[in-house]
């Protein structure tokens, strides 16, 4: 496994790959690995005759200072994970590196029609533009066939397949396939996050609760006949009981255009909750 940081190399590398005629895979990350991760990677180097992973905390996506800083970092461990699996490149550049000083400063402009207006984008005013421009910068240097994201982070993946696939910039990106694996969990049932790393033992214990009363939420709704409005009333309500939880929002949207549905067919619920500090998202489909 080879560990790059600068962009010059990555496309020199690349470069060899494709005039070999080899696959890519790429698995774009933020670092602080788990084994959510560690199932896209085994996934690319499954389907790949090459996989890049790149490890880059962006801070283009980050709307508070506080948390990109407190964002767990740990290069040598996870460099350790992703040989042991087989990866090709570990990409790990600096910020100043990624992006020029234009670019640090200046948002980044896309349509996204419609789908960040919702959900994580209205809470994080910004968070899909910075998404979009380091994923796309990342599309444009490895050049993938394919590149695979976690469906935890649900309306992530709607907006990447959005811009590979219909927005202004698809014809950019040639056939790259993009590959949505399921959420890991926790024998417990939390979903794998690099950010139940600043979880202590009893948040983590509080936080297993989110994905109880989701899971619950799917046998109450089918029980009793119930509309979405009162499975996303009863998912609040429940989760707000239990001390230590604050739902920032809880919304039952339609899979593909992610806006608010009135029926359970193709519908996903995209859950945001304060534990302490920690902000944690999941989703459950119905
Ligand atoms: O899901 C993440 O970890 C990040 O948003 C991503 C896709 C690596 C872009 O920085």
């Amino acid at each position: 496994m080879l560990l790059i940081t600068t962009k010059k190399e990555l496309i020199e590398q690349v470069e060899i790959c494709k005039s070999e005629g080899k696959s890519i895979g790429l698995v774009p990350t933020m670092g602080a690995l788990h084994a959510g991760h560690a199932s896209l990677v085994r996934r690319s180097v499954a389907d790949n005759d090459i996989t890049v992973v790149s490890v880059f905390v962006n801070p283009t996506q980050f709307n508070n200072k506080e948390d990109l800083a407190k964002y767990p970092r740990n290069l040598e461990r996870d460099a350790e994970l992703l040989s042991s699996l087989g990866v090709d490149y570990v990409f790990a550049p600096t910020p100043e590196d990624m992006y020029d000083a234009e670019e640090m400063s200046k948002p980044f402009e896309f349509d996204f029609g419609g789908l960040d207006k919702v959900m994580e984008g209205k809470m994080r005013p910004g968070h899909f533009n910075g998404v979009v421009q380091v994923v796309s910068k990342l599309f444009y240097l490895v050049r993938p066939d394919r590149a695979y994201f976690g469906e935890k982070d649900f309306q992530q993946l709607a907006i990447i397949r959005y811009m590979v696939y219909r927005s202004a910039l698809k014809d950019t990106f040639g056939c790259l396939e993009i590959i949505g694996c399921p959420i890991v969990r926790e024998a417990s049932g939390l979903a794998m996050s690099s950010r139940n790393e600043r979880l202590s033992d009893e948040e983590k214990r509080t936080a297993v609760n989110i994905s109880r009363v989701l899971f619950e939420s799917q046998a109450w709704a089918k029980d009793n006949n119930a509309t979405v409005a009162a499975v996303e009333k009863r998912v609040v309500k429940e989760v707000n009981a239990i001390s230590g939880l604050e739902v920032e929002y809880y919304e039952i949207v339609d899979a593909d255009t992610l806006l608010p549905t009135q029926s359970f067919v193709n519908a996903v619920g995209c859950i945001t909750v304060y534990c302490g500090p920690v902000r944690l998202i999941d989703n459950i489909r119905y």
